[in-house]
């Protein structure tokens, strides 16, 4: 397996083959060079050139055949490929291991900027098209071997070198090569084959099964239909335009001085209790992978935003699920307040039942807000709500927050709210509400929805560290939400943006994944927090961690000064 090079780079071996075939070599040396001696004196030539010759090296198919210390040994997984220099672990778990990357962070603060090669050193990307970076998925190879503590760093191992098991350690920015064994805070590997479960290499894992792209579109194809079919003048006589001029928020609507709301039209969900709302940001979706459940919202005529809940077999079903509308209207007292009850409508194979709080007769735009949800036993296969809750319904023409909940573990549902107005105050109708619904049911009836993603995980075992230190390094708000005492691959966050890795945890409910996994993408184009290779470990703005302790939202110090170095075996 030995075999000579010519590289000048000392080298650590100690086999004793590897000495007497030394002493072999110096021999033959020194014969030739009494040769070419003998030669130049019997030509008369002065042989200025001394024979300089180079350490003989021993260069192994991967660390998998070494046999000694760990340290750096010369490597050749790919017989058409030069050899390079590699850090071999022999120690955990039977040695072994090939060191093939490093994630290091040089800025937490700069987001997909320069040093960020895992994500992308071009700043995030603007489109959903566009990936960050592909560097989890090609064969570009960076950084230096000595240096995988101070830079990102990707050897041809990453790609050549068949493997079954991954090893993880977190080791402290700035160490020489032969303190990061001694100075990793965890090391931990797979025993359970998941690099052979998909062609052996974290290139094959990434490049072939587990693309750094977006999660399935949801209900995206849904909207594009109905915002290519919709058009609510022709439905609704003097429908009238709000304007969306919630400012950088994007999440009301302030209407322009024409005082159909003051504060109008903050919407936010709820699959839980009433204390986790979660607030939407108009146009963006939100993916719910464990429940199977997702929530868009279409800024268009009229505002629109629509819920799948709950596939069939997802991990964790949700029991309710609950749409809360806060509005301040122009009205101001003035005009009626009116309610249209449970009311239920067919169009095909789907069934409507919506339930609307009106606003009318003030000289301000008119109001109608329609909760609703469609099912289809035949095409759906809905399990239907028990109830259909006003949990709290306004009945005044003032400020209102309504609430509205579908109770009894729904599932193959579609939710909806959509906000309907006419100019001069002139009433909506239940013709106008239901003319708008069957555009939706129309649409809505060729679609099969899936909102379920696959979770890639392993389980690990440790050789420093356990699952209560490795939890009290995640950022608090997470904690309750991960289980420690796993490798995740390729999770998607609730915007259905992908992270490459997540270093010994999995996702038990995926929102945030970008602040402890690593290897952000950012191909939403939306949040900054979501590029860059420990794209969100420094939380949200305003909440800094300290040198031991995580924040909120955010990793300690001592984490982000840490680099995640990935060994195969
Ligand atoms: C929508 O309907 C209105 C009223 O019927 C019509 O004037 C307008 O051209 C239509 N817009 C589109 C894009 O079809
Ligand atoms: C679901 O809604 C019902 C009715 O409002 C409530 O009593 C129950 O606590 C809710 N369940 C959960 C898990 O939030
Ligand atoms: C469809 O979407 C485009 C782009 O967001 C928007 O300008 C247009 O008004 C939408 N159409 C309807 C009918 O809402
Ligand atoms: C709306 O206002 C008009 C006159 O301004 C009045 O005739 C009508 O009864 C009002 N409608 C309702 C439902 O109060
Ligand atoms: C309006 O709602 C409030 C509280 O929800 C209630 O006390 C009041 O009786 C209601 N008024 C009418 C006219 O229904
Ligand atoms: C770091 O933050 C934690 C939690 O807020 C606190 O208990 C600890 O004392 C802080 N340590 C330092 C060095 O500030
Ligand atoms: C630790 O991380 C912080 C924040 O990223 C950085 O300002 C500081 O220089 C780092 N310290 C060391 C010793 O790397």
């Amino acid at each position: 397996m030995s075999y000579l090079s010519s590289s000048t780079e000392h080298l650590a071996f100690d086999s004793s083959k590897g000495r007497n075939m030394e002493s072999l070599f110096w021999k033959a040396v020194s014969l030739l060079a009494l040769i070419v001696a003998f030669i130049a004196l019997i030509l008369g030539i002065v042989a200025h050139d001394k024979v300089i010759s180079t350490p003989e090296q021993i260069v192994y198919n991967s660390c998998d055949d070494v046999q000694g210390p760990s340290g750096t040994y010369n490597i050749r997984p790919d017989k058409t490929q030069p050899p390079f220099s590699a850090y071999c672990d022999m120690d955990s778990d039977g040695g072994r291991w090939t060191l093939v990357a490093s994630i290091h962070e040089n800025d937490i603060d700069g987001k997909c900027t320069v040093g960020d090669m895992w994500s992308s050193e071009q700043g995030p990307s603007q489109t959903s098209n566009q990936k960050g970076g592909r560097n989890w998925e090609n064969k570009n190879v960076f950084g230096r071997l000595e240096a995988v503590t101070n830079q990102d760093y990707k050897n041809p191992a990453y790609y050549s070198l068949q493997a079954s098991d991954i090893m993880i350690w977190h080791v402290p920015n700035d160490r020489r090569v032969s303190d990061w064994s001694n100075s990793a805070t965890f090391k931990y590997y797979t025993t359970d084959k998941i690099l052979s479960r998909y062609d052996g290499t974290l290139y094959s894992l990434y490049s072939k099964h587990l693309p750094l792209e977006n999660a399935d579109p949801g209900l995206k194809p849904l909207l594009d239909q109905i915002n290519a079919t919709m058009n609510a003048s022709a439905l609704i006589d003097s429908f009238y335009e709000y304007r969306y001029d919630g400012g950088r928020r994007k999440d009301r609507i302030l209407d322009g001085g024409n005082d159909m709301f003051d504060t109008g039209n903050r919407i936010s969900f709820t699959t839980q209790d009433e204390t986790s709302f979660q607030s939407m940001q108009y146009g963006q979706p939100y993916f719910f992978y464990g429940s199977g459940v997702e929530v868009v919202t279409a800024p268009w005529y009229p505002f629109l935003s629509l819920a799948w809940i709950g596939d069939l077999g997802s991990p964790t079903p949700p029991q309710n699920f609950t749409y809360k509308v806060q509005s301040n209207y122009g009205a101001d007292g003035k005009g009626v307040a009116q309610t249209y009850e449970n009311t239920m409508i067919t169009e095909g194979k789907l069934t409507a039942v919506y339930t609307a709080f009106n606003v009318f007769n003030a000289s301000d735009p008119s109001i109608c807000e329609v909760y609703f949800y469609i099912y289809s036993k035949q095409v759906w296969n809905s399990k239907l709500p028990t109830s259909f809750i006003k949990v709290k319904f306004s009945n005044t023409t003032r400020e209102a927050i309504n609430i509205v909940r579908l109770t009894g573990a729904p599932q193959h549902i579609l939710a909806g709210y959509t906000l309907l107005s006419r100019t001069s105050g002139q009433q909506v109708t239940q013709a106008h509400i239901e003319d708008i619904l069957k555009v939706y049911m129309r649409q809505a009836q060729s679609f099969q929805f899936k909102i379920t993603n696959p979770k890639v995980y392993s389980k690990i075992k440790y050789s420093k560290g356990n699952d209560n230190m490795l939890l009290t390094g995640i950022p608090t708000e997470e904690q309750s939400r991960v289980d420690a005492g796993f490798i995740q691959f390729r999770p998607h966050n609730s915007l259905g943006v992908p992270n490459a890795l997540c270093p010994g945890i999995r996702l038990r409910i995926a929102n945030n994944p970008e602040r402890m996994c690593i290897g952000g993408a950012n191909t939403a184009g939306v949040n900054l927090n979501l590029c860059g290779d420990y794209a969100g470990w420094g939380g949200e703005p305003g909440s800094r961690a300290n040198k031991t302790s995580p924040s909120e939202t955010g990793k300690s110090l001592t984490d982000i000064n840490s680099s995640i170095l990935i060994f195969t075996r």
